[in-house]
């Protein structure tokens, strides 16, 4: 195990309600059980920088704000996140796990959005070091399940309404289908049995 993940880049993303948060967790202990160094990240986050444009990307005061504009501040918290965080964890030999990536700007801004997925791929092959992760899970869930697991209070992309959801997770699986390296998990069903799924999966695959 401690050879198969080391230094690898492995993202868990999906629609809003989707459980990636939690399913994130669960991995990075059940890596580190397998005496995996591995550290956790989230996108937008964890960085000064990062931190503070998630606080305006998810304000609900912004609601003016235009699809591209979401775009370019997703990406530049990624761009600061990689120099300052997943660069270093990866060059010291960690298992980085990211709770959403790329992916979620392609399922949101670019299918969502309707900026388009190419797009949206064609910035960040311009402006990141890296695109893609060793391997991307995506966790699907119907609309109707994400929506009931959501708090009450909901942030700005949370607001966005239903048929703006429904193509976030069409965008998702059209990622899915059309990358190499990601695999997508039943996340209706309760936590344990989702992460049972994932780590039969991860322990698996061939594209780690
Ligand atoms: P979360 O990390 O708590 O799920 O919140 C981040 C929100 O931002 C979520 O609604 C998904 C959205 N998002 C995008 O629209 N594009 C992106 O590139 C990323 C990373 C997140």
């Amino acid at each position: 195990m401690k050879d198969k993940f080391s230094g690898k880049f492995i993202v868990l993303d999906g629609p809003d309600g989707c459980g990636k948060s939690t399913h994130s967790k669960l991995l990075i202990q059940w890596l580190k059980e397998q005496g995996v160094s591995t550290i956790g990240f989230r996108d937008p986050g964890n960085t000064d920088i990062g931190e503070k444009i998630r606080h305006i990307l998810l304000n609900p005061e912004y609601d003016a704000m235009d699809t591209r504009t979401e775009l370019l501040l997703y990406m530049a918290a990624r761009a600061q996140l990689w120099a300052e965080k997943i660069a270093p964890a990866l060059e010291a030999n960690q298992c980085v796990v990211l709770d959403r990536w790329l992916s979620s700007t392609c399922a949101y801004q670019g299918c969502a959005g309707g900026f388009g997925m190419e797009k949206v791929i064609k910035i960040a092959t311009d402006c990141l070091e890296r695109i893609w992760p060793d391997l991307t899970i995506i966790l699907n869930v119907d609309l109707k399940t994400a929506s009931g697991r959501l708090k009450s209070q909901l942030d700005r992309m949370e607001q966005k309404g239903d048929s703006y959801h429904q193509r976030v997770r069409e965008g998702f699986l059209q990622l899915a289908k059309q990358q190499e390296n990601f695999l997508v998990v039943d996340a209706a069903a309760d936590i344990e049995t989702v992460h049972k799924k994932i780590l039969q999966l991860i322990s698996e695959t061939s594209l780690i």
